[in-house]
């Protein structure tokens, strides 16, 4: 469900005029949606945010270190694997206590590959991991891991193309398919790449350097009406027009700090604790990169890919991406269209998913991990229905 009333949804390349944009800061659905999520979902930023006044830093060097900053990681690793719960583990790195898993598996965001380095430790020798991940530093560490653990085999491309991804690699079908949705600390923390707005850097917010259009340059060509449309269905941000007119009467869009700068000014109403950018810069990253798009498709693509009994395991942080997970396993999970009063009979549909699931982080996980308090875990189990392409998704 779009919290936009534009009839058109902004797509990053392109530069609609859509004439029928809302009046976004004044509706009062908006407003009552909004501070239903913020009360309850700290953007990424946010948590990044927490994270370095708490004075963690998951940019390190140290893989075990990252490991621990791995957001609901057993659970999810658990979860992938079909189990209820990890058997103790000494030491991860070492496999002691392997649950010796065969199949194939993939890890749609490898990040610093926290979830798969624990992912691994419970696979037997001829189990297959599949890491994706569109950030090409991301892909070097993931190229690394690769080099030295022959069960890894690494795709630079967004999850968006998991099934022509697989087949290059004469793959059909998985056992278990995971995903942390979202930017990594390290991305945050590189100030050059533009995802922060207390680091200085160009404006860019692309995942994947090496293509499409950064930040900037799309500032230079939209219009005011599409940026606030993109500030409001992405951010949620009430004060979209107001915003978006401030950023377009910038003189040029080279630096994070300076396009932070005019987003607070322009900003009528600056709350405690938060920076009056964040929801217009996370709004930005999540339409530059179609992180919503890149979702929908992956989670479609995820019924026939999945073997019967495979498992899906989905990490979101924002409500938006929680609502597209929820609506697809609740739609795939009752085996029923939506009522027609017309219809004596519901249609049914094929039920793809079972025993859809949401697990939130542990009171402990959020004291030790304060970036793990926005995130929310979804699980189902792939049902033995046959994929029927023609029925309505
Ligand atoms: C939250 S981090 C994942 C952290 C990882 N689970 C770990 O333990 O290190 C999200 C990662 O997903 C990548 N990503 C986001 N959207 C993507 C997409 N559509 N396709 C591939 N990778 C994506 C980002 O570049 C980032 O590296």
């Amino acid at each position: 469900m779009s919290l936009s009333k534009s009839k058109s949804k902004p797509t990053p390349n392109s530069n609609a005029n859509d004439s029928s944009a809302a009046d976004h800061a004044e509706s009062a659905t908006n407003l009552s949606s909004v501070e239903a999520h913020s009360a309850q979902n700290l953007t990424e930023e946010s948590r990044q945010h927490i994270a370095q006044e708490s004075g963690e830093d998951c940019a390190t060097s140290d893989e075990l270190s990252f490991i621990h900053d791995a957001v609901l990681l057993p659970e999810t690793v658990a979860a992938v694997l079909g189990v209820k719960s990890l058997p103790p583990q000494k030491d991860a790195t070492k496999g002691q206590n392997s649950l010796q898993m065969s199949g194939i598996y993939v890890d749609a965001t490898f990040g610093r590959g926290g979830h798969s380095r624990l992912l691994l430790s419970h696979l037997a020798d001829d189990a297959k991991l599949i890491v994706f991940d569109k950030d090409p530093t991301a892909i070097s560490v993931a190229k690394e891991l690769a080099s030295t653990d022959s069960r890894v085999h690494v795709v630079h491309d967004s999850f968006a193309t998991l099934t022509s991804s697989l087949a290059a690699l004469g793959i059909t079908q998985v056992d278990g398919l995971m995903a942390d949705l979202g930017i990594s600390s390290p991305q945050i923390d590189d100030g050059s790449r533009g995802f922060s707005f207390m680091r200085d850097g160009a404006v860019d917010m692309r995942m994947d350097t090496s293509r499409g259009q950064s930040v900037a340059e799309w500032l230079e060509k939209v219009d005011d009406e599409t940026l606030a449309n993109v500030l409001y269905e992405f951010g949620e941000e009430r004060h979209s027009r107001r915003i978006a007119r401030a950023i377009k009467q910038m003189d040029s869009y080279e630096s994070t700090l300076e396009l932070a700068e005019v987003i607070k000014i322009a900003h009528p109403n600056w709350q405690r604790g938060k920076h009056p950018a964040t929801q217009s810069f996370q709004a930005m990253r999540i339409f530059i990169n179609n992180e919503l798009g890149d979702v929908d498709d992956f989670l479609a693509q995820s019924i026939p890919i999945l073997k019967p009994g495979g498992q899906l395991a989905v990490i979101s942080f924002h409500s938006l991406e929680d609502r597209r997970i929820k609506q697809f396993l609740q739609r795939h999970s009752k085996g029923q269209y939506p009522e027609d009063e017309n219809l004596p009979m519901p249609p049914k549909r094929p039920r793809y998913f079972s025993k859809p699931k949401r697990v939130g982080p542990s009171k402990a996980e959020i004291s030790h991990n304060p970036r793990s308090r926005s995130a929310w875990l979804r699980l189902a189990t792939r049902t033995d229905s046959d994929y029927l392409p023609d029925v309505e998704q």
